[in-house]
């Protein structure tokens, strides 16, 4: 059942953090929905504007309405990760997202502010949720890279002054972490100081953690063992992502880890078994270990376990 994540967010806030997983493919979706409904947890599929183009949005606008059907079970919401105007108004008028994100993040303040106001004002004519972003995540995002030297935490005055005037709905804070494979470079973990000053400023109000891989080192040697070249990868220490989750953080998003388990399945598939040339045999590993490491990661967020009392709550 497609939900708004507003109801989302309203169960979860201060007890458990919603994971919301990035998708681009029909094997992603499948292990998705089977992890989620297996650890019986509420669930965001986030679609990039990347992976809207990587083979159609349409298809996998109708996977997910198939997916849907095929786990009549699950709850979930559709968001646009990383929108900027014209993928947001885009996804608006479509009808099929929940929320979108506008990541107006890297102008200036006022100007993020109008950027963003001008989305909230159409996605809730329609209904639709709106998650902004202040601050800046170091990483790569799309094609813009952001050193770590460049990245800044989100400033918990400017927060609460940017939630009242933009009108969005949730807020996707810098709180240390970065996106991608490699994550503090200089070995800082979360600033959990920013995160209860923001919270004490909005109380009640969703932060949104980006960057949130925890890039497990199980995966990286496995990758590195068959073949791969990822040197000094490294995420965000799960037992962090857990505390950052009572603490208003409401929605997790996590795209790394599941590009990792992706790797490592292929990888060792095909050097285990050289003759193979077929995609079948890597992509039913794949999705049995993504659904495992998605169950997995909702007992981490807390969300595990919350299905039924959330489809009470709706
Ligand atoms: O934050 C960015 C997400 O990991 C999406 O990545 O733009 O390569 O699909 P992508
Ligand atoms: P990771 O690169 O840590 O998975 O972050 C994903 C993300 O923030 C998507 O918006
Ligand atoms: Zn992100």
């Amino acid at each position: 059942m497609m939900v708004s994540t507003q109801p989302l967010f309203k169960h979860a806030y201060g007890k458990y953090a919603i994971g919301a997983y990035n998708i681009n493919n029909a094997e992603q979706i499948m292990g998705l929905f089977k992890g989620n409904l297996d650890s019986k947890a509420p669930f965001i599929i986030q679609i990039s504007k990347g992976a809207r183009s990587y083979t159609d949005k349409r298809l996998l606008e109708a996977m997910i309405r198939a997916a849907d059907e095929i786990f009549p079970e699950a709850v979930f919401s559709v968001h646009l990760d990383h929108g900027d105007e014209k993928s947001c108004m885009d996804c608006i008028a479509s009808g099929f997202y929940n929320s979108v994100m506008i990541d107006a993040s890297g102008e200036p303040y006022e100007k993020n502010i109008e950027i963003t106001r001008r989305i909230v004002e159409a996605a809730h004519k329609k209904g639709m949720a709106v998650e902004a972003e202040l601050g800046t995540l170091g990483g790569v995002e799309e094609h813009v890279s952001v050193s770590e030297a460049d990245a800044h935490l989100t400033d918990p005055e400017q927060a609460a002054d940017f939630i009242k005037r933009s009108g969005c709905d949730s807020l996707a804070c810098a709180f240390g972490t970065s996106h991608g494979a490699y994550k503090f470079a200089g070995g800082q973990g979360l600033h959990f100081d920013v995160i209860t000053d923001i919270q004490r400023r909005v109380p009640k109000f969703p932060l949104v953690m980006h960057g949130s891989s925890s890039v497990p080192q199980d995966e990286v040697q496995r990758i590195n063992a068959a073949g791969g070249k990822m040197k000094g990868a490294k995420g965000v220490d799960e037992a962090q992502i857990s505390k950052a989750a009572t603490m208003g953080v409401t929605k997790v998003n996590i795209d790394t880890d599941g590009r990792l388990v992706w790797c490592r399945v292929h990888r060792e598939s095909f050097r285990d078994n050289p003759e193979n040339f077929d995609l079948r045999p890597p992509g039913k590993i794949f999705m049995v270990e993504y659904a495992k490491y998605i169950a997995h990661k909702n007992i981490v967020l807390g969300s595990a376990g919350q299905l039924d009392a959330v489809r009470k709550a709706i």
